[in-house]
Parts: C-alpha cells; structure tokens; sequence
C-alpha cells in the first residue's frame, strides 16, 4: 500500500524517490515474489487508506502489508489506530532514509504498531519488506 503523493513516484523528486515508477516497481516484486499474490493499492486520502486497512478483516489470505503511509506517518493517529486494529502485520515502509532527512521525518506516529520498519533502500525497501513479512508470518 501506497499513501500520499507516491502517486508520483517515478516522476517526483527523482533525486529522493528515484525515476522507477510503482508500475515497474510492482512488476519486479511479483517477479521476485511469484509465489505470493501481490495486490496494490494507493489514495491520496487518509480515510480511503484506513478502510483499506479496516477490509483486511474479511480477507484471511492477506498475510500482511507492506506500507510506505508517505507524510501520514508522521501525522497520523488515525492510520496508527487501523493498523493496531487490524488482525494483519504492517511493515512501515520508506523509499528514503527518514533519518537523514527534516527533523519532522524522523518521527512515526505508525512504527510502534508495525511488525517492522525497512527505510533508506531505494525502492528496494517493498522488497525488503515483503521478505520479511514472509519470513515472519509464512516460515
Ligand atoms: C516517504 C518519506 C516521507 O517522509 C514522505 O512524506 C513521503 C515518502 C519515503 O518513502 O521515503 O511521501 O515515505
């Protein structure tokens, strides 16, 4: 799952984000991940983001999401509460370091109730995150 402005991706501040859009970024993780379905969703909306979540209830074969919750992790109570929520793992997902970056980005309203955090490799941070979230929930 995909929130703000990563729409974009791809044509977006390509000196932080890279010139790789979502498209072709979904098409190596199914490649590297073929035995696994892998569903995608992205709003700009911070309400569509959490009945995503909140539908995961009445879908068992979710096994987890990976989620780059863009500016809302660092904003939102709202998003943090449907994960906590939900039945299924999050990992928190960032394209850049967080860290390196504006004091306002180093903090997360959501990595206290995620499984996990991956930041900082590019867009090989979904992959990152999906392996673990495989590891984690599968083996
Ligand atoms: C981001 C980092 C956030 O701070 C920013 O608001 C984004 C993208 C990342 O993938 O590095 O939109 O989540």
């Amino acid at each position: 799952m995909n929130g703000p402005n990563l729409n974009l991706l791809g044509r977006r501040e390509p000196g932080v984000y890279g010139s790789e859009g979502m498209d072709s970024v979904l098409k190596g993780l199914r490649q590297e991940f073929p035995d696994v379905e892998i569903e995608y969703f992205q709003s700009n909306h911070e309400g569509a983001l959490i009945e995503r979540l909140h539908a995961t209830w009445d879908e068992p074969e979710v096994i987890g999401i990976a989620f780059n919750a863009g500016a809302y992790t660092h904003t939102s109570v709202a998003l943090r509460d449907a994960i906590a929520a939900i039945p299924a793992p999050v990992v928190e997902v960032h394209i850049s370091n967080v860290h390196t970056r504006e004091e306002f980005r180093r903090h997360s309203m959501i990595a206290a109730v995620c499984k996990g955090v991956v930041a900082g490799f590019g867009v090989d941070s979904y992959s990152l995150a999906v392996r673990g979230l495989l590891k984690a929930v599968v083996e």
